[in-house]
């Protein structure tokens, strides 16, 4: 369970996030919606704890972020997979050799490493792809690629910004559909995105932002119509 309580968060004269507050509870599909500038990816740095809010609160698991031990820190993030629009692989790595690095953090067991990263890599769709390096992969599988990587260690949260920002429209919706698999095997799922023809096509929860204010937050919805 994910809790923001009145947060708020200043980056000196400028109010990212004002007085937001919602709860995400275990296994949710939530999309984050609202026009750049909005304030999506500061929630999302806020979830890792790369920084603090500048008032209010936010609980992960019911752990206040504020109050973590390094150690704490360490494993949030770990039960946290993290999917960029712009991708953030190895570039002298295998498309195998990215997937693996999150197990190798937590286990040696080479074989077993070996199994996890087969079968997640089939989950996306890319075993073809496996000994290929980023270069030479399309955006579409470079995002697959992504995604394997956040999922091979199973969190418990898996939260995507902007996972379809340089996407086609049709690629974009096979992983945001890989996204619903892995929340029905498990994992909550957040994607903060402003493609409202992606948001709309799934009906799930919608949050929506617009200027650091939370504007409207309703189950099985669509992308809000603004002015
Ligand atoms: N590190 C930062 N320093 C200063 N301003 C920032 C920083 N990060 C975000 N902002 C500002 O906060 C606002 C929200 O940004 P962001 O959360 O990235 O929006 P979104 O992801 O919805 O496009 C923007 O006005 C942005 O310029
Ligand atoms: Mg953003």
């Amino acid at each position: 369970m994910i809790k923001f309580d009145k947060v708020t968060k200043k980056f000196g004269s400028i109010t990212a996030l004002s007085a937001v507050s919602f709860e995400i509870p275990k296994n949710s599909f939530v999309f984050i919606v609202g026009p750049s500038g909005a304030g999506k990816s500061t929630i999302v740095h806020l979830l890792l704890r790369e920084y603090l809010p500048t008032s209010g609160k936010i609980k992960v698991s019911k752990q206040d972020l504020a109050k973590l031990t390094k150690k704490e820190l360490v494993a949030l993030r770990r039960q946290i997979g993290v999917v960029f629009q712009d991708f953030k692989l190895l570039a002298d790595r295998t498309v195998f050799e990215n997937v693996a690095l999150p197990l190798k953090f937590v286990k040696n067991d080479a074989e077993q490493i070996g199994k996890e990263v087969r079968q997640v890599l089939k989950l996306v769709g890319l075993t073809e792809r496996a000994a290929l390096f980023p270069a030479q992969l399309a955006g579409g599988e470079l995002q697959r690629a992504c995604l394997a990587r956040a999922i091979v260690n199973c969190p418990e949260i898996v939260i995507a910004d902007e996972p379809t920002g340089n996407l086609d429209p049709q690629t974009a919706v096979q992983i945001v559909d890989l996204l619903k698999k892995v929340n029905e095997m498990g994992s909550t799922v957040i994607i903060a995105t402003h493609n409202a023809q992606i948001v709309n096509q799934f009906n799930q929860r919608v949050i929506a932002l617009a200027q650091g204010e939370l504007i409207s937050d309703q189950p099985e919805s669509q992308y809000p119509l603004t002015k």
